[in-house]
């Protein structure tokens, strides 16, 4: 399997039901994984301002405002997508941000549990985590 066929494993297992004991979303992990990925980019607080993201032409996006923007709800499935890399955000053509989904895999690939479906399920593991985190970012 390729990490292109296993991004798609993993596409596949992130629209499944959301909770496997496992695997389950858990905002503290998604905390330490903000830190470590999206901090530079999307800033401490997620406005956008981190110090990457400062010398984007295109600011990186506030993620603060995902409900704000979108009627009042949390738009889980698509911020899901932009996380994996699926998502294809209007106007802007390619999306300048990096491919979470390939990155994670990959580096679950490296890790302790090598086989391909294990990876995948890291890796929703993660996503999952780091959506959550976002969800308790959200202002009014
Ligand atoms: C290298 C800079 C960079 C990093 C690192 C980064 N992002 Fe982004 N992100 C962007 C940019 C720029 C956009 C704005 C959309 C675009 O132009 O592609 C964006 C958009 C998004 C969106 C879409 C928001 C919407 O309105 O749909 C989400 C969600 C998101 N990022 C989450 C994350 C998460 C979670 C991480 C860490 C795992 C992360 N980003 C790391 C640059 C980055």
């Amino acid at each position: 399997m390729n990490t292109t066929q296993l991004l798609l494993v993993a596409s596949a297992l992130a629209t499944q039901s959301f909770s496997t004991a496992a695997h389950a979303q858990d905002p503290a992990f998604g905390a330490v994984i903000y830190a470590d990925h999206c901090v530079v980019c999307h800033g401490q607080t997620g406005s956008g301002d981190g110090i990457v993201g400062e010398l984007f032409a295109k600011r990186p996006a506030d993620l603060r405002l995902l409900s704000k923007g979108n009627d009042g709800l949390f738009p889980t499935e698509r911020v899901i997508d932009a996380i994996y890399g699926r998502a294809k955000i209007p106007g802007h053509g390619d999306s300048r941000m990096p491919v979470w989904g390939d990155h994670f895999i990959s580096e679950a690939l490296h890790g302790p549990a090598i086989d391909p479906a294990d990876a995948a399920m890291i890796t929703q593991g993660r996503v999952l985590s780091v959506v959550s985190y976002l969800q308790g970012l959200q202002v009014e």
